[in-house]
């Protein structure tokens, strides 16, 4: 059995009302941003980065190197410049953003005040994807507590520090989770990504520097400011230090989020949820959403850190494990999957909106059993014009679950292609016959 690690993030989810301020003032809340407001900024960007905190949204970069981009003391830290948190999320299987800001809001809200005070930004956005009614509700009554309590707007705890926060919802599109495109979106234009460079931390938010980190990053920053870097070090592995809320669904017995130190491999977490669903045994799994390569039976053993994923020649992403059983088609799962990212391809560039068009067309036609062993080749040819010629990730992302589904599995795209085949030859015979 796993050792489960003493929660961190995870720590107040279950206490009654964790959402509110009374509660979390009471279990350590607003501790670290009053022991942080009476250090130097500089010294705060120095702790994350000493403490190696890795962006929690799929990427890794990590966050205080991000920090540091922002204007420093001595050049230009007077004009405005923004802290932005994604919280589109949006990546099908995860899900532990919107249970963080729903069981424990406050946290997100002191570590951006934190995170604001070390890059001396005054203005901080809180993107919310649009369907989430209920977690904008609770986010906007947490942001309400803590003006009352001086926590945020003028002179925060008499420091001479100003911040305020504003909470902005989505319209629920996949695309407003890159962060350029939400970026449009907060600005008021249909959100479709930008080109990069210049990255945010250049020319962001109206042109000007921002820092975009995801949610359950800077959740994690208060810890670290309480805890220190070495505490934090001490979970995780050396280049992934920390713990990560993995959002595990699917054929398991208890599925739900689980928190563990990076490099927990997925046989650790199978046990923390409980086993396969009434035993059936494991068939595939996506360590980081659809947009990463999936794995098989094969990969229980892999160290789900950053460096252990890609190794295995997949990605960490969001850590959002989907997990199916040897009763679920490879080829219907990676038709679901495509039919996603056709659908919230933005249009921009051609090889994705055209790319996805046709990759679900081919797919739905060979899981309806009319396709053939040539439309294999096909897609694994409009992946390759995909990959690395599209505009954003989304694109990268779709070909992930086609490539490794047919890399693994490739004889359950045959055997659906052999059936057409002998459906074709009975047909034949049929008609010879008549
Ligand atoms: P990226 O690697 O391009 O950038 C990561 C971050 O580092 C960005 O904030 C970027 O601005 C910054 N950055 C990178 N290089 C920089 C440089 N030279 N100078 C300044 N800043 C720099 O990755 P991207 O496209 O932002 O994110 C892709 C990831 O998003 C995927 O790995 C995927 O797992 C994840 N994702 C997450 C979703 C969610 O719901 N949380 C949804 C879809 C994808
Ligand atoms: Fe839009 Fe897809 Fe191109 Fe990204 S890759 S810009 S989502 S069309």
């Amino acid at each position: 059995m796993a050792d489960p690690i003493t929660p961190v993030l995870t720590k107040r989810w279950l206490s009654p009302n964790s959402w509110r301020l009374s509660t979390y003032e009471q279990l350590e809340g607003y501790t670290a941003v009053k022991k942080a407001l009476r250090k130097p900024p500089e010294q705060m960007v120095a702790l994350i980065k000493d403490a190696g905190l890795r962006g929690r949204g799929g990427a890794g970069f990590p966050a205080g190197v991000k920090w540091s981009f922002m204007p420093q003391a001595d050049k230009g830290a007077a004009k405005p410049h923004y802290l932005v948190i994604n919280a589109d999320e949006g990546e099908p299987g995860t899900c532990k953003d919107i249970p963080l800001m729903m069981a424990d809001p406050h946290s997100l809200i002191e570590g951006c005040i934190i995170a604001s005070y070390a890059m001396r930004a005054h203005h901080c956005f809180i993107y919310v994807r649009g369907e989430v009614l209920h977690c904008i509700r609770r986010l906007n009554a947490a942001v309400r507590e803590a003006y009352d309590a001086g926590y945020l707007g003028k002179d925060i705890l008499g420091s001479g520090f100003d911040l305020d926060i504003v909470v902005h919802a989505g319209a629920g599109a996949y695309i407003c989770g890159e962060e350029t495109a939400l970026l449009d979106s907060l600005e008021g234009r249909r959100g479709q990504p930008r080109l990069k460079p210049p990255f945010p931390a250049a020319a962001g938010l109206y042109a000007k520097p921002t820092t975009v980190n995801n949610v359950e990053t800077i959740a994690t920053v208060p810890y670290i400011v309480n805890g220190g870097s070495d505490w934090f070090r001490e979970m995780g592995t050396e280049k992934s230090p920390g713990p990560k809320i993995f959002s595990i669904s699917g054929h398991v017995e208890q599925p739900g989020q689980y928190e563990a130190p990076l490099g927990t491999t997925l046989r650790e977490l199978l046990e923390l949820a409980g086993g396969m669903k009434d035993g059936i045994p494991l068939k595939f799994w996506t360590p980081g959403g659809s947009s990463t390569p999936m794995f098989t039976a094969d990969h229980l053993d892999v160290p789900l850190d950053f460096e252990g994923a890609a190794e295995a020649g997949s990605m960490l992403g969001t850590t959002a494990i989907m997990v199916f059983n040897e009763t679920v088609s490879v080829p219907w799962a990676v038709m679901k999957w495509t039919q996603f990212y056709e659908h919230e391809s933005c249009g921009k560039c051609t090889p994705c909106r055209e790319g996805t068009f046709w990759l679900a067309q081919v797919l739905e036609r060979m899981v309806a059993g009319k396709g053939t062993e040539e439309d294999i080749d096909t897609m694994l040819d409009v992946c390759d014009n995909i990959l690395g010629r599209s505009f954003c990730a989304l694109g990268d992302g779709a070909v992930s679950p086609i490539e490794s589904g047919i890399k693994y599995f490739r004889d359950e795209f045959l055997a659906l292609c052999e059936d057409n085949k002998s459906k074709q030859s009975e047909a034949e015979l049929v008609g010879a016959k008549a």
